[in-house]
């Protein structure tokens, strides 16, 4: 089997926890390559429901799990979920990259205080990569250094300043922050040690002995840094391209590329939605899709499958193949309708905008699609390891107007929760 990276298609929350953990079954390693604890990959298998913020979804099934170089971790956060997943603080199978950045308090206490005009989630991911970027961020390999109490306080001495004039901390606070952080953080460096590797040699290695290495995306294309629909995105890049940056992906290696799509839209946070549905519609697909935040609990904008923007996202992450999720609770709510362009007061456009604002103006064009079948779960069963010629009129006639309209074929559809309830085509 070749290389995969899974990226999210849309706005995330698009089920890529769930199909990680299904092809993770094939892949001898599974490696996270950017965003941090915003994402929330739930996993679902024996009746057993997994959040995972951190560690990569193929964890269930006892593989070497990465958290590569663009990756940024709460190590506390990320200790917790080591312990609730293992019961103890240890997970034999997990590898963190010594160049990741770590993600202090006060980066979540600046991104409380500015992050809400763009919705973001909390974690403070968008001081983290900010603070990366200006080169005055400390590394998983500073934590764990032998000095690494010393280390976070003079890193700490460098953003001393903006921390008091932007009212985080007072003088009084800000000392009492640097010496306590200091000594929980290197505590944390301690209990990470044996987890700390060259991430991206282990991924190399993996390669020549013809292992196979899955490459888990946080968030969408939608999300992303440079492509998405900024400023309303998240700051790392989510694009299948961030496996080579931030995963160690090997240009050059054969890599099967697929994107993940909901039947439907949803957007948590703020910024343009084109095909948001609003009322008692929303309501109802929000409530029968289970539309809730996995990190944050916030409700979910729901909205009309927007295949023009699913298919810029296609285009923009190089998406070979999507995986069709959710069509399940399609079949359960009347009226979605499949967005097939953009109108800018009355004329039709053929791009993506760039600027948040006029994505705002755009009208939907959008087409009535044939209600989907609504199957049983035996008469689901009953179509595993079925062609799409075998499945229902109608979601054959789906799947085909999507794959024509994005021009990539749909290889995957995923119609609920647990692993069994896939079929691949
Ligand atoms: P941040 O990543 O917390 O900085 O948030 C920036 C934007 O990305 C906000 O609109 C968030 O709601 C959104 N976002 C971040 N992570 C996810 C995710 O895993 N799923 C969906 N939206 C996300």
């Amino acid at each position: 089997m070749k290389n995969t990276i899974v990226v999210g298609a849309q706005w995330g929350d698009e089920g890529k926890g769930k199909l990680v953990d299904v092809l993770a079954e094939q892949s001898d390693l599974v490696v996270r390559f950017n965003g941090g604890g915003n994402a929330g990959h739930t996993v679902m298998h024996a009746g057993e429901t997994y959040k995972f913020h951190y560690m990569p979804s193929g964890m269930l099934h006892d593989k070497i799990c990465i958290l590569g170089t663009g990756v940024v971790i709460n190590p506390k956060d990320l200790l917790e979920e080591i312990e609730s997943f293992t019961g103890s603080g240890h997970a034999p199978r997990l590898r963190i990259s010594a160049r990741a950045h770590v993600i202090f308090p006060h980066h979540q206490m600046i991104d409380a205080k500015g992050g809400g005009k763009i919705g973001t989630t909390g974690r403070g991911i968008g001081p983290t990569y900010s603070q990366k970027a200006s080169r005055i961020n400390l590394r998983i390999l500073d934590i764990i250094a032998d000095d690494a109490e010393s280390r976070i306080k003079t890193a700490l001495r460098d953003v001393k300043d903006m921390l008091i004039a932007d009212q985080i901390f007072s003088q009084a606070e800000y000392q009492e922050y640097c010496n306590s952080v200091s000594t929980e953080y290197a505590a944390y460096g301690q209990e990470f040690k044996p987890f700390v590797t060259d991430t991206e040699d282990l991924v190399r290695v993996a390669g020549k002995n013809n292992e196979t290495v899955l490459f888990e995306g946080a968030q969408g294309t939608l999300l992303d840094l440079n492509y998405g629909t900024y400023p309303f995105v998240t700051s790392s890049s989510t694009l299948a391209a961030a496996a080579f940056v931030g995963g160690g992906a090997i240009p050059g290696v054969p890599i099967r590329i697929l994107g993940i799509t909901k039947a439907y839209t949803t957007r948590v946070g703020e910024g343009p939605f084109p095909t948001e549905l609003e009322g008692d519609a929303a309501t109802n697909l929000r409530e029968v899709g289970h539309e809730y935040g996995a990190t944050t609990g916030r409700p979910r904008r729901v909205g009309h499958l927007d295949l023009y923007a699913l298919r810029y996202a296609v285009r923009i992450s190089g998406i070979q193949e999507l995986a069709m999720t959710k069509i399940d609770t399609l079949a359960l709510v009347s009226g979605v309708k499949a967005c097939v362009g953009y109108k800018i007061n009355g004329k039709e456009i053929d791009y993506f905008p760039a600027d948040a604002p006029t994505l705002e103006l755009v009208e939907p064009i959008y087409t009535d699609i044939e209600p989907v079948a609504d199957l049983s779960k035996e008469e689901w069963v009953k179509l595993k390891g079925a062609s799409k010629a075998q499945l229902p009129e109608s979601i054959r006639n789906y799947i085909k107007f999507i794959e024509d309209f994005v021009e990539v074929p749909i290889t995957i559809l995923s119609h609920g929760p647990e692993r069994n309830e896939t079929i691949v085509f």
